[in-house]
């Protein structure tokens, strides 16, 4: 199950996303907004509340630029956020991150390349190994 959310900035490539995923057969939950003024950080703390409730694996976030929606959701513990606006950080953020959410600017790229990006971050495993040890230093970051 996947959390999505974003912005009024980031609502129109929402829409898309959506439809997409529609398409794929994924099952999500949209937690707004729905096309009115929305605050990022808001959105953020609904669709991580998801993931950290244990409601859903990923989350989607889309404001503006990704860039407000994606420090609002670090900020959370457990929350691992990744801005991506292209293939390649998408899918080297699964496989060496372990990212649980993916945030994208709904001003900065289209729909074409946010297809792109989503369907390479749900299909890519956490490739661990090395990495692993990386990520629990991340973790151990939100102590500090
Ligand atoms: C909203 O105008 C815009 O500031 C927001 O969507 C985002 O880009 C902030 O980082």
């Amino acid at each position: 199950m996947l959390a999505i959310g974003s912005d009024h900035a980031g609502y129109s490539l929402k829409c898309e996303v959506i439809k997409f995923l529609d398409e794929l057969g994924e099952n999500y939950i949209d937690c707004g907004c729905d096309g009115e003024r929305a605050d990022y950080p808001d959105i953020a703390e609904k669709v991580c509340g998801k993931i950290t409730a244990g409601e859903c694996e990923k989350g989607i976030l889309i404001c503006g630029t990704g860039i407000g929606i994606s420090m609002s959701a670090n900020k959370i513990k457990g929350i691992r956020a990744a801005l991506c606006q292209d293939y390649y950080t998408a899918k080297y953020t699964r496989l060496h991150n372990d990212a649980n959410v993916l945030c994208m600017g709904g001003r900065v790229i289209g729909a074409g390349t946010a297809e792109e990006i989503v369907r390479v971050f749900l299909s890519t495993e956490f490739e661990g190994g090395r990495h692993a040890a990386r990520v629990e230093k991340i973790m151990k970051l939100e102590n500090k």
